[in-house]
């Protein structure tokens, strides 16, 4: 039986880089991050949006409920500016928080750099997808990617995806033994 084509968001929220006043780099550096990590089949469904919440909010909406996305990856708008609103958005569309992911990737982006603390990334569920907030700057991406993907997989298992593999010599899934 051929595998599901797992399909998976990646979403930059930069009003900078969607008017085109410099390169999209964090929406390249998550789907070469995944290239890397990925040994099981899938598919990117790439978003370019501005920090407004309602272009936010119905972005991440569509990729999870008409795209059929089983994880969704944002990049950006995640401090405390006044435009900053990702964490706001997301949290408006999900129905579960996923309070882990956000204290786990800030407490290993505080040992790269101190203003991590400034980031309001979290994590959440939307029917059968996972949405994880990541910080804007492209060396951020593979930091908190290293830091909580192990746990991705299990976590696409638990609610109804695709059974995603990884490279372990990049990262390891990790998926307890069942009883
Ligand atoms: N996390 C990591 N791993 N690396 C970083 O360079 N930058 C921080 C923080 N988290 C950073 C990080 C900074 S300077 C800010 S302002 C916040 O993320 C929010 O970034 P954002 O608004 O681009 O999402």
């Amino acid at each position: 039986m051929p595998q599901t084509v797992a399909r998976i968001g990646i979403v930059t929220v930069s009003d900078r880089a969607s008017r085109g006043d410099y390169a999209d780099l964090g929406g390249p550096a998550i789907r070469d991050w995944l290239t890397r990590a990925l040994t099981s089949p899938w598919e990117a469904v790439a978003r370019l949006i501005p920090d407004e919440r309602d272009q936010v909010e119905a972005t991440l909406k569509a990729l999870c409920d008409d795209e059929g996305c089983c994880l969704v990856v944002t990049t950006g708008g995640t401090g405390p500016a006044p435009r900053d609103v990702t964490p706001e958005a997301t949290e408006a569309v999900i129905e579960k928080l996923m309070p882990g992911f956000g204290e786990q990737m800030r407490a290993v982006s505080l040992q790269h750099v101190p203003t991590a603390i400034l980031s309001r990334q979290l994590a959440g569920i939307r029917g059968g997808a996972l949405i994880i907030n990541l910080p804007g700057k492209p060396a951020a991406i593979a930091e908190c990617l290293d830091a909580v993907f192990p746990a991705v997989p299990y976590c696409v298992d638990l609610i109804g995806g695709p059974f995603l593999t990884t490279d372990e010599a990049f990262v390891k899934a990790f998926r307890p033994k069942q009883k």
